[in-house]
């Protein structure tokens, strides 16, 4: 079973409703005659596939851009196989184009096979990023949400950000939003989190990143269990390129949880004694305790070149474990976006810090993509010869 969103001209819906009626599988999410209002719910419902008129595509070139990053894919119904509708759903980065005079014999196997293969297949092993200190107000979660975002803009595939912080997490309120579902609307009372609750409860932050909001009452995060952040986690990383997950110092069981699920945990730390002190103990649990490798635990000096009288090669030597990366001081910018609503990388994304993460970000993409990419690419290949085999067969038949 999969889902899918339609928008088209008014006058094309009844046709394409009833078609999609026909495909086996196929549960409606939704339909819109605007292309701005499919976008939109489509931005909440996440549907296995956006089918589009390209009767509207042509009238909103402002959106293309936005829609080739979109996290679901889309199918192009075309008037005519020609030029223009090729090129319009190539900008999109539509997986598929479909003439109308092959609708009934294409459409069930097209958005079969984009729904339940290509996508699952590309983004089935996202990588799950868990920032962590063993000090609070370090930059913990400056860095989970411009990492977010930056990785978004890099790797230009979704991302999952999740505030892990259950009691008084802040992602949310450094995003600018108060959510209305948050985690614990999927956890209360079940030992089983539904897929399409968490799907429901992300929240858009910007172009590609979406939320996984902490609690809005400290209370409410006594019912979140270990078992549920593994299940959380393992539903996010099928759907999201990067799930970063932000944390609250500490190794209690849902910490503990996230730390074993991820594929690298950056700790962060500010160059003063008192915080190396802890970090240094939190490394030995990491590396001695958990026996996790050491590309797997990475070091990240916040506020770096800080005259603190503690100089990055004294860190190194006191930790006796390298600083990885190295991220700025930035005078007031961070706190400013933050208290503009908006995260540093998009509104002051030259500032020191925007550019330090967004380096942070372009390395950690670099480390996963290569394979990846030659994937992708051989699959969209494969999709577009298809197509224009389809193309020459109904100019053939003309
Ligand atoms: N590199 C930096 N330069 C300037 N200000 C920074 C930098 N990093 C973080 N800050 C500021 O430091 C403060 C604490 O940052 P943040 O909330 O990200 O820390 P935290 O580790 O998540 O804290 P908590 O443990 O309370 O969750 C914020 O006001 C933030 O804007
Ligand atoms: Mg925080």
């Amino acid at each position: 079973m999969f889902t899918v969103y339609l928008t088209s001209r008014e006058e094309k819906l009844g046709t394409l409703l009833s078609a999609i009626k026909n495909v086996p599988g196929a549960v409606l999410l939704g339909s819109a005659t605007n292309l701005r209002q499919g976008l939109k719910e489509c931005a909440q419902d996440h549907p296995g596939v956006h089918l589009i008129d390209d009767g509207l595509l042509e009238h909103e070139v402002g959106l293309w851009e936005q829609m080739a990053t979109l996290p679901y894919p889309a199918v192009v119904i075309g008037e005519a196989v020609d030029a223009g509708a090729a090129r319009r759903a190539l900008a999109i980065q539509a997986k598929d184009i479909i003439p109308w005079s092959s609708l009934s014999t294409d459409l069930a196997a097209v958005l079969t096979r984009v729904a339940t293969s290509l996508e699952g297949k590309i983004r089935q092993n996202g990588r799950v990023i868990v920032v962590f200190s063993s000090k609070g107000g370090v930059g913990k979660t400056t860095l989970s949400v411009n990492l977010g975002v930056a990785l978004a803009k890099a790797s230009r595939q979704p991302v999952a950000l999740v505030d892990l912080d259950v009691q008084f997490g802040d992602v949310a309120a450094m995003v600018g939003d108060a959510p209305l579902v948050t985690i614990y609307d999927l956890v209360r009372g079940t030992h089983q989190v539904d897929a399409e609750l968490v799907k429901r409860a992300l929240k858009r932050v910007t172009n590609n990143v979406y939320l996984l909001a902490a609690p809005n009452n400290p209370e409410e995060a006594e019912e979140i269990q270990a078992d549920h952040v593994v299940q959380i986690l393992q539903l996010l990383r099928e759907n999201h390129a990067y799930v970063v997950v932000d944390t609250a110092p500490g190794y209690n069981d849902i910490n503990v949880a996230a730390f074993d699920f991820a594929d690298v945990i950056l700790t962060v730390c500010t160059p003063d004694v008192v915080t190396l002190r802890t970090i240094g103990q939190a490394l030995r649990v990491f590396l001695e305790g958990f026996h996790y490798e050491p590309s797997k635990v990475r070091l990240v000096l916040n506020r770096s070149g800080s005259k603190t009288g503690v100089e990055n090669l004294d860190i190194t030597r006191v930790l006796d474990y390298p600083v990885r990366y190295e991220l700025p001081s930035d005078g007031a910018y961070p706190a400013r976006a933050a208290n503009e609503g908006e995260p540093l990388t998009v509104r002051y994304p030259e500032s020191l810090l925007s550019r330090a993460i967004q380096q942070l970000a372009i390395d950690l993409v670099q480390e996963v993509e290569g394979r990846k990419r030659t994937t992708e690419k051989s699959l969209k290949t494969r999709t577009w010869r298809n197509w224009l085999r389809r193309g020459d067969k109904a100019e053939g038949t003309r």
